[in-house]
């Protein structure tokens, strides 16, 4: 960075480049993170989706990850109003979201979504249908609250995954991305405290990345080959924040490599604080490991532009507005390719535009307020 070069073209030269991910162009390096909002009645994402997420493509946002929309398996969800990636008219729904994002300029993948164990009690269309999981254990270590999926609940949902991966495809969207994060279905499988399975989908890292591996591939064989594959994970779950799949990069190579090996284009790595180091000895936070560690693009998310993290705000809280300077640095050196933005664009539909245009002036505080309405 020359030491005259005004902050505002700093921003705009570092996060314009356009990135590639498979057979997909991102037109620049500002994604927005998928976020549930709960305002698809019947799971029917309705034209107040549609121009939500319009609104933030057509305000610069290069990369659109929807909300986490449920696969078509009895036991994926738990909610009526979370959108499904099934149904004549929840994909009817979506393909006026695709439409509008591409009008806008941007492009789009949904977060395809099972939360295995999570579910508690369901609303229709599958009310009575049971919690499914790796061990049938809760991510809180309760014992016996669901079913141990069998082969052939695994390959149901196996397919469900494949199946909503080409509805994407058909439909119009630009990639999908997996949800392999926070505690839910595959990340259940991940992770050694929900996974107690002695047969080939539990033991040692590489065993438990299996059923992830799986669905990666059903996907990459039901999909166009050019067609992007995103895998989004995390350390951390619901429930358990202080858990790890990983506590060196040897182990979360491990983890990574069967399933860059499977087909995954790029990796969505999440973190509450993106400038936190993964792991002592190195500044990398964990999407510059995963990186490194994969040689595929990632994707970086937590806390950017706002001093103060995300499970806060589920409390209510507010966070003032943080400078993103130390994010241009690590994408300056290539630690990760693009930037996942959360609140902060829920907060404010044009807070891409403002940051490509160096108005950090105009930026806003993230106000709780905002998760109770879809503007
Ligand atoms: C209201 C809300 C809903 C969320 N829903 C999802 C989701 O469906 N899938 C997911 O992977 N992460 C979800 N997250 C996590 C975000 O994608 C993101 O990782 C987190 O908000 C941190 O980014 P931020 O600090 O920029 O908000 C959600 C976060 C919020 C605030």
């Amino acid at each position: 960075m020359s030491v005259t070069q005004p902050a505002s073209s700093r921003a705009a030269e570092i996060l314009s480049r356009p990135v590639s991910i498979n057979g997909l162009t991102v037109p620049n390096r500002i994604a927005m993170a998928p976020m549930t909002r709960m305002f698809s009645p019947d799971g029917i994402p309705g034209e107040d989706v549609v121009s939500y997420y319009g609104r933030r493509a057509a305000a610069g946002v290069g990369l659109i990850v929807t909300e986490g929309t449920y696969v078509g398996h009895e036991s994926a969800g738990q909610s009526d109003r979370v959108p499904r990636f099934h149904g004549e008219e929840q994909l009817a729904g979506w393909a006026k979201v695709a439409e509008a994002v591409h009008a806008g300029g941007g492009t789009i993948v949904p977060q395809l979504w099972h939360i295995g164990m999570v579910r508690k009690q369901g609303e229709p269309p599958f009310a009575d249908a049971p919690a499914v999981g790796p061990s049938g254990i809760r991510v809180d270590g309760t014992e016996g609250a669901g079913k141990a999926m069998t082969q052939r609940d695994l390959d149901d949902v196996i397919g469900a995954f494949a199946e909503a991966a080409a509805a994407a495809e058909r439909i119009g969207f630009d990639g999908v991305e997996l949800h392999g994060a926070h505690g839910y279905l595959i990340d259940q499988f991940l992770w050694a405290g929900t996974n107690r399975r002695t047969d080939a989908y539990g033991g040692d890292p590489v065993a438990r990345a299996k059923f992830a591996a799986e669905v990666v591939a059903a996907v990459r064989e039901t999909v166009s080959a050019e067609f992007p594959v995103i895998f989004r994970y995390s350390q951390w779950k619901q429930e358990a924040y202080d858990a790890r799949l990983a506590e060196t990069p040897e182990e979360l190579e491990a983890v990574l490599a069967p399933l860059a090996a499977a087909g995954v284009d790029a990796f969505h790595a999440s973190t509450r604080r993106y400038w936190v180091p993964e792991f002592d000895g190195s500044d990398l936070n964990l999407a510059g490991w995963t990186k490194k560690l994969t040689g595929k693009p990632a994707i970086t998310v937590g806390s950017v532009g706002l001093d103060g993290e995300f499970l806060r705000g589920f409390a209510g809280e507010g966070a003032p507005v943080k400078g993103i300077d130390d994010l241009l640095d690590r994408l300056e050196r290539d630690e990760f390719d693009m930037v996942a933005v959360g609140r902060a664009l829920l907060q404010d539909p044009e807070w891409a535009a403002k940051v490509l245009a160096g108005r950090f002036d105009e930026l806003k505080p993230f106000d709780a307020a905002a998760l109770r309405s879809l503007s």
